[in-house]
């Protein structure tokens, strides 16, 4: 549905920018029309997005005072985590006792180039339009410096336009096969180097040295979103973009949140560290960008409990 109105209205979109506001109420009422001026007196909040984005998906809208429903929530989710954890007890287990971990480090670059695949196939047209923008950053040299953060197998690559000097980082060195795999299947593209490390701590790289970060279902998984998000402001230079597409939590009230946090300790040790409730958006907008544009998904596998995406830019 939102696809249908950027095409429509080919208006920069993100659900802090007026014009967002303006795509909603034609989609609400196609037959009315709102001027400019009109759209860009009201600023749409998150919360009030994501409130029309459930309507427009068919879902009951979840009133704001229902206190009985979150203390009921708040009883049954420690009750419905533990029966979890007593299903999966051995895989807990293994994690007490450090057999885990790398274990996950191993299988997590298979079980990610499987999903990408699928992933990229449902996203195609939306990545493309995010990434085309790239191509309007092009320094002095002609060239763009981008930095793939949490690069995993590469899953962008194929949708960077050339031009493109790639740096990738990845605290996980298993992801290197998979990588090498894209990069060879993306001649397009300059690669510079894959440096193994957090995105907490990325001293290899120089202030202001990227025209560009990406950075794809990795704020779900990092220990700190607040100092990776202050990482990629440093390594950006004054006018560089950050491009994202994150998995968010689920509306608060809703009993797919109540699930989130049911699996979340679980899903937490078979993801390699992923959260599923995290509320990204707010980290990014609290990061000190000079413009964030953001724009909401529905979960993109509806047996997987990963939750609803948003995806857009920020610009330092
Ligand atoms: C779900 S995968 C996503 C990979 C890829 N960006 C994509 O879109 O397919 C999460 C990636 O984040 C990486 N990661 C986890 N913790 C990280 C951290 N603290 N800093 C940077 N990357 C991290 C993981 O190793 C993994 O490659």
């Amino acid at each position: 549905m939102v696809l249908h109105l950027q095409k429509t209205f080919k208006e920069p979109v993100g659900l802090c920018d007026p014009c967002y506001w303006n795509n909603f109420i034609h989609m609400l009422h196609p037959g009315k029309r709102i001027t400019r001026q009109e759209a860009g007196s009201k600023v749409l909040s998150w919360e009030e997005g994501r409130l029309i984005s459930d309507r427009l998906r068919g879902k009951k809208p979840v009133s704001q005072d229902t206190p009985s429903r979150a203390g009921i929530m708040d009883v049954l989710v420690p009750f419905l985590q533990l029966l979890v954890l007593l299903l999966t007890l051995p895989l807990h287990l293994l994690a007490l006792l450090g057999f885990w971990q790398p274990m996950c480090k191993t299988y997590f670059p298979y079980l990610m180039a499987n999903l990408t695949e699928r992933a990229n196939k449902k996203m195609e047209s939306k990545k493309r339009e995010l990434f085309s923008q790239i191509k309007d950053l092009k320094g002095t040299s002609g060239k763009v410096t981008l930095l793939e953060l949490g690069c995993g197998t590469g899953a962008n690559f194929q949708f960077y336009p050339s031009d493109c000097k790639i740096t990738c980082v990845d605290p996980n060195p298993n992801f290197e096969k998979f990588l090498t795999k894209s990069m060879a299947k993306n001649r397009h593209l300059e690669y510079e180097r894959f440096i193994v490390a957090y995105g907490e701590d990325m001293k290899q790289l120089a202030d202001s040295s990227m025209d560009v970060v990406v950075c794809t279902l990795v704020l779900c998984s990092v220990q700190s979103p607040k100092k990776v998000l202050q990482e990629i402001q440093r390594v950006l230079r004054p006018g560089g973009l950050l491009f994202f597409w994150e998995h968010v939590a689920e509306p608060r009230e809703s009993w797919a949140y109540l699930w989130q946090r049911v699996f979340e300790p679980t899903w937490k040790h078979i993801g390699d560290g992923c959260n599923l409730t995290r509320e990204t958006w707010k980290d990014l907008e609290k990061a000190g960008f000079f413009n964030v544009q953001m724009e909401w998904q529905p979960p993109l596998f509806k047996w997987l409990p990963v939750g609803p995406h948003i995806m857009g830019k920020a610009v330092k």
